[in-house]
Parts: structure tokens; sequence; C-alpha cells
């Protein structure tokens, strides 16, 4: 049964966004090229690495988008880390703030200072796999299926309301290469897709606080191989 409509919250639109990385930024390079092509009504007002190396900063700084590296080394506490990454995020302005590939775990006061406008993706179908390592265990637990997930952040690692899912085929002969190559693919289609619908405020949370698309889009993308 479809849920009344008066039991959905709206999530509001988010068009300044603030992406944060660690590494490479494929995740990064997919959003950009998605709003580019679809000429999205938003804006990426930082891309913040706490690798000052991550190469994803160099390439969002060569396409001349506001760039800032935050080295986490030098902070002793995760807190004070946390509270210089938050005056980064507020100074730019930023209303969303896109995790991808951004790799270290966040303060609780972090999290709850973005509640409902932070969000991540996971090379994993949640709630299976969270943490490292997940095409490794998927493949050893012997699924049949693996993917990826966008979720909103709440301060349990890798959880939070699910936004869509990714699923992806394993093969017989898969490796962790292999696999995680197909979903990285995967999530390049994904991520773009589940940020859209956040940006243009076309989710809403239901009395459960699921995520729910106010359209009716499935939340889900299947892969054939
Ligand atoms: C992606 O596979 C992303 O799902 C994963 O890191 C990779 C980043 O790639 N994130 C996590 O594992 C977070 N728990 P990218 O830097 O090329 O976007």
């Amino acid at each position: 049964m479809s849920e009344p409509v008066s039991a959905l919250v709206p999530l509001p639109p988010r068009r300044r966004i603030a992406v944060l990385i660690s590494g490479r930024g494929s995740n990064l390079e997919a959003l950009v090229e998605a709003m580019a092509a679809e000429r999205w009504d938003a804006r990426i007002v930082a891309v913040i690495a706490n690798r000052p190396d991550a190469a994803g900063l160099a390439w969002a700084a060569a396409r001349g988008l506001p760039t800032a590296g935050l080295d986490h080394r030098a902070f002793a506490e995760r807190e004070a880390f946390d509270a210089a990454l938050a005056q980064a995020i507020d100074a730019s302005g930023a209303e969303l703030v896109v995790l991808a590939g951004f790799m270290r775990i966040l303060s609780d006061g972090f999290v709850r200072r973005y509640e409902g406008r932070l969000v991540n993706i996971h090379p994993s179908l949640l709630p299976a796999f969270a943490g490292l390592h997940t095409h490794r265990r998927a493949l050893e637990a012997g699924c049949a299926f693996a993917g990826a997930t966008v979720h909103l952040v709440t301060p349990t690692l890798d959880h939070g309301p699910i936004i869509a899912q990714a699923v992806v085929p394993v093969r017989p002969d898969d490796t962790e290469a292999g696999l995680s190559a197909r979903v990285l693919a995967a999530e390049h289609r994904l991520y773009p897709m589940a940020l859209r619908w956040l940006i243009e405020g076309r989710l809403a949370l239901d009395a459960q606080g699921r995520v729910r698309p106010l359209d009716g889009q499935p939340q889900g993308l299947f892969f054939e191989s």
C-alpha cells in the first residue's frame, strides 16, 4: 500500500553542494559531468579533501572548482579536524554535504550538524558489508549480487536511510578488482541520479524515517553484467 501523502516529510531542495573526497574522485567526476550534461540548477561550492595530495582535488582545481586540502594528520583529535571541516563547509555556503570516497569516520557532532543533508555512497548493498573491503567480503560470502548504496548519513557507520541502490551481479569467476570496477561504474550512474533527487527536493522521509521519492521513482538500478 502506498503511504498517505500527509505522512511524508519532504526534504527541502539544496542547491549549493560541498563534496568531500579522500582520493581518486571518480564519483566527483561523474557528478560534475552529470551536472554539466543535464544542466542542473545547482552548484559545487567546495571540494574538500582530507589528503592534500588527493588526485580528485587536482582534477577539481583544474576544472575551476573551489578546492581545499585539509590534512587530518595536522589535527590531534578527530573533533578538532571535524570542527575545521565544518568551518570550511559553512564558509562555502554549502547546503548539501556529499561524501564521495571520503574515508574518514565523522564524529557524532559533525553528523548531527548536517543531519538530513549529509549523504554518502558505499560500495555494497547495505545493510550488508558496512565498513571496508566490501567486494572481497561479498565474494568470500558467495553473494550472487553486489552493488552500491546511497544513503543519508547517521552516527552509525554506513547506516542511515537508503536513498537508492544499484545491483550488480557477481560472476562465477569474479575477482575483487573486476567486481569493484563494475560496481564503481554503477556508482557513477547511481550517485548523480540520487543526488539530483536530493538537490531538487524530490525526496521525503516517511513515518518510519525511510526515504521515499515524492514522484514514485524506483529506488533501484539493476545492471545486467
Ligand atoms: C567508491 O567506491 C566509494 O563507494 C567508496 O570509495 C570509492 C571512492 O572512489 N566509498 C567508501 O568505501 C565509503 N565507505 P572515488 O574516489 O573514485 O569516487
